[in-house]
C-alpha cells in the first residue's frame, strides 16, 4: 500500500490521454532492470519517476526551473531520489557522453523544438550499443480544423506537427537504420477529448472518479478503433 500509494499520486497528475501513451511507450521500450533511462523534456518528471521503478537508473532533462524543482520534490517524496534524478538545462547544450543510455525516452517535446534534428542526432549518439529511442510526438491528424491547430500550435507553441514520413526521414537522418513508427489515441473519443483540452482545459478539473471512467472510455475506445492510420500522436521506436 504505501509502494503503490506515490504511484496512484503520480498517476492522477498525468492526464487520461497521456497515460495511454505512456502505456505504449514503456510497451515498446521493453524496459528491464538494468536500464539506463534518459527522459528527454521531462517536464515535471512523473513519467521519469514512473519508470525509475521498472529501471536503474533514470535521468530526466528539462528546460523548465520550475519543472524540475517540482520533479525533485516528488523524487524525495516518493523516496526514489537515488535511482532517478533530474537536470535542468537545454537538450541541445547537453553533453553526456557516447553511450550513456540503454533507452532514451521523450513524450511529446521534440514538436517544441525547431531544431528537433539536433535532437535526434544527439539522442543516437548518447544511446550504447543495442540501445532504442522511444518518443511520441504531436501530429494532431485526426483534426481537420485549421482554426483549431493554430489555436493548440499557440497555446503550446508548436514549431512541427510530424507525419509518418517526416519523422521516418528525420530518424534515417539522425542515424537510425531501423524504426518504427504507428499513431496512437486514434478513436473518436480521442479527437473529442483533445478538442476539448485544446479549447477548455477540460481534463484539468476531473475528480478520481471521473478520471478513472474518462480512462476507462479512451483505453476501451482506442482498443476498438479500426483506424491504424491517422492518430493524435505518433510513436517511434528506433534502434542503433
Ligand atoms: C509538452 S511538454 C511535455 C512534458 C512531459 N514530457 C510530459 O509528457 O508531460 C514539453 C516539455 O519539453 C520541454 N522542452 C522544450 N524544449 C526543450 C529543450 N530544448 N531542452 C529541454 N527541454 C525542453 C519543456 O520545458 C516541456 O517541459
Amino acid at each position: 500500500m504505501v509502494r503503490l500509494f506515490p504511484n496512484r499520486l503520480i498517476i492522477i497528475a498525468i492526464r487520461p490521454e497521456k497515460l495511454i501513451e505512456f502505456d505504449e511507450i514503456v510497451r515498446m521500450a521493453d524496459l528491464n532492470p538494468d536500464d539506463i533511462v534518459l527522459d528527454i523534456g521531462c517536464g515535471s518528471g512523473q513519467q521519469a519517476l514512473l519508470l525509475g521503478r521498472k529501471c536503474k537508473r533514470v535521468v530526466g532533462i528539462d528546460l523548465s526551473d520550475g519543472g524540475i524543482k517540482k520533479a525533485k520534490n516528488m523524487a524525495r517524496i516518493s523516496g526514489l531520489s537515488e535511482r532517478v534524478s533530474y537536470l535542468q538545462g537545454n537538450v541541445l547544450e547537453a553533453d553526456f557522453p557516447n553511450g550513456s543510455f540503454n533507452k532514451i525516452v521523450s513524450f511529446c517535446v521534440l514538436e517544441h523544438i525547431p531544431e528537433w534534428q539536433e535532437v535526434l542526432k544527439k539522442a543516437h549518439q548518447w544511446l550504447a550499443p543495442g540501445g532504442s529511442l522511444v518518443i511520441s510526438v504531436d501530429s494532431l491528424a485526426p483534426i481537420k480544423d485549421e482554426a483549431l491547430i493554430n489555436k493548440h500550435k499557440e497555446k503550446y507553441s508548436v514549431a512541427i506537427y510530424f507525419d509518418t514520413q517526416t519523422l521516418g526521414s528525420s530518424l534515417r537522418d539522425a542515424g537510425f537504420s531501423r524504426f518504427d513508427i504507428h499513431p496512437i489515441l486514434r478513436s473518436a473519443q480521442a479527437k473529442k477529448n483533445f478538442i476539448e483540452e485544446i479549447t477548455t482545459n477540460r481534463s484539468d478539473s476531473l475528480n478520481l472518479l471521473q478520471w478513472i471512467s474518462e480512462y476507462n472510455r479512451l483505453r476501451e475506445a482506442e482498443n476498438e478503433t479500426d483506424s491504424k492510420d491517422e492518430g493524435i500522436f505518433l510513436v517511434a521506436r528506433a534502434y542503433l
